[in-house]
């Protein structure tokens, strides 16, 4: 793997793209307070477009080649849909095996190859670091969705809108983060979005699978608060938003090491007695028994709501990166 060498791609004229027209999406870090208002105001236009005429002509003649070397549910399609619904076009390359990659080749080789037939180029890889090497190696913008314990910015973007849009602000926040910290790049993504807006994080998992101490030294340098917790008892009645997530099976080496934690926690209705009447209970999905379906039920469950505005999100990505926002 190349080191991370992704110098910003030539900036077209922009217009008024805040930045991002041309650009890789590679981290959360690229989007500062203004630019996450303007993704937010965008794919609230995006959901009214949806809701009443169902698709537009905006990236008409655009093609987005979805380029994914891990499996996915969610992420591929809502990308797939949000390009269609913008009149765009995709490649899907959902099954990797079945391309050339099977044969050996480069990942420099494959993007640049995709380049040559799309505008831009959704990857999600098992390797941290792989989406920045593409992007490296491309002209045409790459987005990352999603490398291996690395991020998934495109996630934290709808996650940050969720809270937005269930609690009212994303400012001023006690976020509980529960399950596997450790390998869970959406966590990652969704911590780092959330640096500076005076948010109380309170990281809950079993030791094995702690926030990484790279995330935690990030939390305490931008001046913020975390706590540690391995029982969540000892939160579930203070935080606003509880964000759930799946422990990440395939990222062990040691599955003996998975069997211990693999049920760690399970939210029930049961759980939620004693979680506040204002809040919100989030997961990226896929859940895998973390959750119980009685849950599904509750008002708090924001998760189905969550995965539907990865749609409005991703729609509103593609057209500011495309340049047609
Ligand atoms: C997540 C991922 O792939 O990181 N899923 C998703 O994109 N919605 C979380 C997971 O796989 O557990």
């Amino acid at each position: 793997m190349q080191p991370n060498m992704s110098p910003a791609k030539p900036r077209p004229a922009d217009n008024n793209s805040h930045g991002l027209y041309g650009q890789d999406i590679l981290s959360v870090k690229q989007f500062t307070p203004p630019v996450l208002d303007y993704i937010f105001s965008v794919s609230e236009e995006m959901r009214t477009l949806v809701e009443r005429f169902g698709s537009a002509d905006l990236l008409q003649g655009k093609i987005m080649t979805n380029l994914f070397y891990e499996p996915s549910t969610r992420t591929s399609s809502s990308f797939m849909a949000a390009m269609q619904r913008l009149g765009g076009q995709v490649i899907p390359i959902n099954s990797v095996q079945y391309s050339s990659v099977s044969k050996g080749e480069s990942l420099a080789d494959t993007v640049r190859t995709l380049e040559c037939y799309a505008d831009v180029i959704v990857i999600r890889h098992y390797e941290a670091g792989a989406a920045a090497e593409a992007a490296h190696w491309a002209s045409k913008p790459i987005i990352n969705a999603g490398d291996g314990v690395g991020e998934h910015p495109t996630q934290a973007l709808l996650d940050a809108y969720t809270i937005q849009r269930e609690l009212g602000r994303i400012d001023d926040l006690t976020v509980g983060m529960l399950g596997d910290l450790r390998f869970g790049r959406t966590v990652h993504s969704l911590t780092r979005l959330l640096l500076n807006r005076n948010v109380t994080f309170r990281f809950i998992s079993p030791r094995l699978l702690r926030m990484p101490e790279e995330i935690r030294d990030e939390v305490t340098e931008a001046d913020g608060t975390f706590t540690e917790h391995e029982d969540l008892e000892e939160v579930i009645g203070e935080v606003d938003v509880l964000y759930v997530t799946r422990v990440q099976k395939e990222r062990f080496t040691d599955l003996g090491d998975y069997e211990k934690v693999k049920g760690a926690y399970i939210i029930s209705p049961e759980t939620l007695t004693r979680a506040r009447q204002e809040m919100v209970v989030m997961h990226p999905l896929p859940r895998v028994g973390e959750i119980t379906y009685e849950v599904d039920n509750d008002p708090r469950a924001a998760y189905f709501r969550q995965m539907q505005n990865g749609l409005y999100i991703r729609m509103a990505l593609l057209a500011t990166v495309l340049g047609r926002a």
